[in-house]
């Protein structure tokens, strides 16, 4: 398995990752092709036998030190094996290598991909019930440095 920046052409099955991977919460797909061309270093994906399995998308603030995770799916049939994680990490590396020492994510309370956040360094900065709209809480969760 190996992870590079997307191209043009992996934005079809980046978006088929992201609808498996959220269904009606999954950004929509033209939304792909325009942070493809602000942050084309922070669209990365996983790739194996040719297959993409897993992408990750990240972001940068106004503050180029601001950075920000915004979505990270891997196929349903290749969870477990360890490809998020090392997606996270590049993303995470890539973000810092560009001048981000502070990057957050947020993430649903029942998620069990927090696990995999906390693990890298991430910790809780705020809750808020209706983050995405009435119902739909998230945790944000910040790194530093
Ligand atoms: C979250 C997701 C990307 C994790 O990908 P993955 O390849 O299965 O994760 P990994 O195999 O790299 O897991 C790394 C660690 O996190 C833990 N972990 C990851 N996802 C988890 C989950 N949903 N529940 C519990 N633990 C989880 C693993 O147990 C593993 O722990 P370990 O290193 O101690 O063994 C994947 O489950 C997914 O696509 N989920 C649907 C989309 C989603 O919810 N994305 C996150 C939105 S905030």
């Amino acid at each position: 398995m190996k992870t590079r920046a997307a191209t043009k052409a992996d934005l079809g099955e980046v978006f088929r990752l992201e609808q498996a991977g959220f269904g009606s919460h999954g950004y929509p797909d033209f939304l792909f092709r325009q942070l493809l061309e602000l942050w084309p270093n922070f669209l990365l994906v996983a790739e194996s036998e040719g297959k993409l399995v897993g992408y990750a998308l990240g972001g940068m603030g106004e503050a180029k030190e601001h950075g920000w995770i915004l979505s990270l799916a891997v196929d349903e049939q290749l969870r477990g094996q360890g490809i998020g994680k090392v997606l996270l990490q590049r993303l995470c590396r890539d973000l810092a290598d560009s001048g981000c020492t502070e990057l957050r994510l947020t993430v649903h309370p029942d998620n069990g991909a927090a696990g995999l956040y906390r693990a890298l360094g991430f910790e809780t900065e705020t809750s808020e019930p209706d983050y995405f709209g009435f119902g739909e809480p998230r945790q944000v969760l910040l790194r530093r440095g």
